[in-house]
């Protein structure tokens, strides 16, 4: 059962598809205080876990940490953060009483859950405008089944984005594609899709590409899909503000850009230099930049990547002035070592300021309204503006669209991936826990940067890391920048990647199938064991290991220099290792177990009674034979 209660007037953040009726502030079951801010508290038992939080550091259970929904540009994923890229307002808690909680607020929120006092969960939500979602059920999964219910059905990207995908920050010019696509083949590794970051514009101007680079786009976008490659451009928030470039001119004329206090455009700094902002939160402007997309899908582009959308601000104008102004008043005295910390401060607060964020204007129906109080939806609006765009025109399942800023609602059309993260073994794990609490609040088309975005990563690394993307929906291997190149065939003999790879490719037919079903069913793909096993309570502290649909347990390896792993098994299982075309079987009883795995091999658990379909292996998605399937068992 979901209840709505209404605290002031809060802008519509388009999270919850469902109507209700309003139930009184005085009859919600936690103890809520309003002021200027609002607070909710409740106590905690000593058994009481809590999952949700979607894409955020730390736990699958979210006890004992302080987080925020802020979304942030924030490539460090280490413990001491608090938030990360999205927003995701939703937590369950899992004990003798059992509730969700929605806060559907579109600015800062503060959730303290058993930090301050370990028995006490207290939520701040910065403002007095929000809606509160209080559901009840028999378990959590139910809860979290009547929660998806509300917001409505999840986004199903087409089959090829089921296929292993490869992305770098620096291919530029056509021949950088082609290498990677015919490296692939050549090595007898599976490859569905290429993805085209910031170099492949002009200048870094959205919707643009750099004709030295590319010639005859249209031709070389045709040549890659006749070899069954999909290319996926980026498209970043901030528009380039240059006469005489289309979009920029387009907006700026019509008025679809943030504003000032003084109704002047806001400018700030991104990788093209001084950018607009497009006010995603105008209805006109919203639909506007959707239909921009068009260009590149007319020449045969069906998947986009939405980035630094939170939004990413490297500086403003203003901001730059005051760090010089901080920086001149230290030259002019003699260094010392607050002077040296300060001006440390001066130089790095200056990239996704709060003060940025308070000095720019949405034109909502109207009204203008500061950005630091919708921040949460501003990269989320971003992305729907394509995905509404591209299910108008094109119809649904037609395009690939995923985010890295993001709120509950985008789900609808699009997902998202988890960022910067780095070539850590400890970030496999991360990407893992991640899993379960984003498919709670609907994003079930998701996945992290395999092999990690920053830093170097190793063979042994991204081998295990591979064989835990070989589940997720979205994946994709992608780097910075100046990191170890980390494509499947840079690590001298390819055979145990060409293993790996193809265990993806024979189990697309069963990963598609269950995350439809999810979306239909608004389940979750990836779920935790506590919510499969709430009275084992082994089971229910575990955090290296998943359910994954109805059918099996995941557990990768995620350290290094390990030739196994221990496992938990909370019931009888086959303990099945997956390489290439060969499979490895062993009855298991319920209990720890210690289990080998080798490099190229992909470990998978299937409960008692159940079985999963296996392809054979194919170079694509569109090789795959989806007909001829047989029973892994
Ligand atoms: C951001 C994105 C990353 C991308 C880079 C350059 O850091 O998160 O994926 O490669 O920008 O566009």
């Amino acid at each position: 059962m979901v209840k709505k209660y209404r605290i002031g007037t809060p802008v519509n953040t388009e999270a919850v598809t469902e109507s209700f009726d309003i139930e009184k502030t005085d009859s919600f079951p936690l103890s809520l205080e309003i002021n200027e801010n609002v607070i909710l508290s409740f106590p905690l038992e000593n058994d009481d876990m809590i999952f949700g939080l979607g894409e955020n550091v730390r736990g699958i259970n979210k006890r004992g940490w302080t987080y925020e929904s802020w979304c942030s540009d924030e490539t460090n994923h280490t413990e001491d953060k608090r938030a990360l890229y999205g927003a995701h307002n939703f937590i369950v808690l899992s004990g003798k009483d059992k509730f969700g909680l929605f806060v559907d607020y579109p600015s800062k929120i503060e959730w303290d859950l058993g930090n301050t006092s370990p028995e006490m969960a207290a939520i701040k939500i910065f403002g007095k405008d929000l809606d509160l979602y209080f559901i009840d059920g028999e378990s959590e999964l139910d809860i979290v089944k009547q929660f998806r219910k509300i917001i409505g059905k999840s986004y199903i990207p087409p089959f090829w984005a089921f296929g292993y995908q490869q992305s770098c920050w620096g291919y530029a010019k056509q021949e950088d594609f082609v290498k990677v696509r015919e490296n692939h083949k050549k090595n007898n590794l599976p490859l569905d899709c290429i993805y085209m970051d910031i170099d492949y514009m002009d200048s870094f101007k959205d919707f643009t590409v750099n004709k030295k680079l590319f010639p005859d786009f249209e031709a070389f976008v045709r040549e890659m899909k006749e070899n069954n490659i999909h290319l996926i451009p980026i498209i970043d928030a901030g528009v380039k503000k240059e006469k005489g470039y289309s979009v920029h001119d387009e907006g700026h004329e019509n008025g679809y850009f943030c504003i000032d206090k003084d109704g002047r455009e806001f400018e700030c700094g991104v990788w093209p230099g001084i950018v607009g902002l497009p006010d995603f939160l105008n209805k006109d402007a919203r639909r506007w930049f959707g239909s921009k997309y068009k260009e590149l899908l007319d020449i045969g582009v069906d998947g986009f990547w939405n980035d630094m959308n939170e939004p990413a601000l490297f500086y403003s104008k203003k901001g730059l002035e005051k760090a010089f102004k901080k920086l001149d008043d230290i030259r002019s005295r003699e260094m010392d070592i607050w002077s040296f910390f300060g001006s440390k401060d001066a130089v790095l607060g200056i990239q996704n300021s709060m003060d940025d964020y308070k000095s720019f204007y949405h034109n909502i129906d109207g009204k203008k309204v500061c950005h630091k109080d919708v921040h949460n939806i501003y990269g989320a609006f971003m992305t729907k503006a394509a995905g509404e765009y591209f299910e108008e025109e094109y119809g649904r399942e037609k395009k690939l669209i995923f985010s890295r800023a993001s709120y509950i609602g985008a789900h609808r059309t699009s997902g998202i991936w988890f960022g910067d993260n780095f070539s850590w073994w400890s970030h496999i794990l991360l990407n893992l826990k991640m899993l379960p609490s984003v498919n709670m609040c609907g994003f079930l088309y998701c996945g992290a940067d395999i092999g990690g975005f920053n830093s170097h990563a190793t063979r042994d690394l991204l081998l295990r890391w591979l064989a835990l993307g070989v589940f997720t929906p979205l994946m994709r291997n992608h780097r910075a920048l100046g990191t170890r190149a980390q494509e499947a065939y840079q690590f001298g003999d390819t055979r145990d990647f060409s293993d790996v790879l193809s265990v993806r490719y024979r189990l697309i037919p069963y990963i598609y199938e269950t995350f439809r079903r999810c979306s239909d069913e608004n389940d979750m793909m990836f779920k935790p064991l506590a919510f499969e096993y709430p009275d084992d309570k082994i089971a229910r502290e575990v955090e290296d290991q998943l359910m994954l649909g109805n059918e099996c347990m995941i557990a990768p390896v995620y350290e290094q220099n390990k030739s196994g792993r221990n496992v938990y098994l909370p019931e009888d299982m086959t303990f099945v290792k997956l390489s290439g075309e060969n499979v490895y079987k062993e009855e298991m009883k319920k209990g720890l177990h210690y289990v080998e795995i080798a490099l190229n091999e992909v470990p998978l658990f299937i409960k008692r009674g159940k079985n999963i379909p296996l392809a054979k292996p194919a170079l694509n998605t569109a090789e795959l034979d989806v007909e001829k399937l047989e029973n892994l068992l």
